[in-house]
C-alpha cells in the first residue's frame, strides 16, 4: 500500500507546527501509522543543516547558498525518510517542503524560479505531496505571535515576509487542486477540523474516523 505524504506550508509564526501536532494526534487516535517531520532539520544531516541555516550567530548566507543548503537537506530526507515511509503505507505529515524554497528563496530571496523547480525536482526525485495545507496570516499577526528569540530567518524584516506570503499565495493559484489555503487567523480548531474534513473529502480518512483509504 502507497503511503500519503501531507505537508504545511505558510510563513514563520502562521502556526503550521500546532496544526501539524494536532493532525498527527487525531491521525494516530484514529489509529494511522503516521510519521511527523520536517524539513529542515528530519535526518540526522538535516538537524546539522538545521543549526547551520538557522542558528549559526552572525552568520550571512545569500539566498542561492541557502536554497543549495535547503536542496541537501531535502534530497537526505527524501530518501531516508519520505521515500521508505511512503513504501510502507505511513501517513507523513511533513512541516515544510519543496514550496518552502520557492516561496523563500524564490520570492522572499528573489532567485530565478525555474532553477529553483528544477533543484527541488533533483532533490525530491519528482515526489510531490498529495496535498498541502497553507496556513495564510499577515506577517504583522505572525511577528505578534512568535514567543522565543529570532533565528537568522525571523529576523528579517517584514517586507521580506510579505513577498514570502505573495509567493505562497501564488503556488496556490497554481495549485488550486493540491494546496488548500486556509485562513492562519481562524481559531486553532476550527482550522483543525478543515484540515480533517479536507482529508475526508479527498478520501484520506473516512468521515466516521478510521482510515478512508
Ligand atoms: P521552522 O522549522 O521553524 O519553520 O523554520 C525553518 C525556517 O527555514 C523557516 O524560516 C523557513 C526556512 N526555510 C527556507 O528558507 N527554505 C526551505 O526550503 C525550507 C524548508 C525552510
Amino acid at each position: 500500500m502507497k503511503g500519503v505524504l501531507i505537508t504545511f506550508e505558510g510563513i514563520d509564526g502562521c502556526g503550521k507546527s500546532t496544526q501539524a501536532e494536532r493532525l498527527v494526534e487525531a491521525l494516530r487516535r484514529r489509529g494511522e501509522t503516521v510519521v511527523h517531520t520536517r524539513e529542515p532539520g528530519g535526518t540526522e544531516l538535516g538537524q546539522r543543516i538545521r543549526h547551520l541555516f538557522l542558528h549559526l550567530q552572525g552568520l550571512d548566507i545569500d539566498p542561492t547558498t541557502e536554497a543549495l543548503l535547503m536542496a541537501a537537506d531535502r534530497a537526505d530526507h527524501v530518501r531516508r525518510v519520505i521515500a521508505p515511509a511512503l513504501a510502507q503505507g505511513a501517513i507523513i505529515v511533513c512541516e515544510r517542503f519543496a514550496d518552502s524554497m520557492i516561496a523563500y528563496q524564490g520570492y522572499g530571496g528573489e532567485l530565478p524560479l525555474d532553477a529553483l523547480h528544477a533543484l527541488n525536482a533533483l532533490a525530491t526525485g519528482g515526489l510531490e505531496p498529495d496535498v498541502t495545507f497553507l496556513l495564510d496570516v499577515d506577517p504583522s499577526l505572525a511577528f505578534e505571535r512568535r514567543g522565543r528569540p529570532a533565528d537568522r530567518i525571523e529576523g528579517k524584516d517584514q517586507g521580506f515576509y510579505h513577498k514570502v506570503r505573495q509567493g505562497y499565495l501564488a503556488l496556490q493559484k497554481q495549485n488550486p487542486q493540491r494546496i488548500i489555503l486556509l485562513d492562519g487567523a481562524l481559531p486553532i480548531e476550527v482550522v483543525h477540523q478543515e484540515i480533517l474534513s479536507e482529508l475526508a473529502r479527498r478520501e484520506i480518512l473516512s468521515a466516521q474516523g478510521g482510515s478512508g483509504r
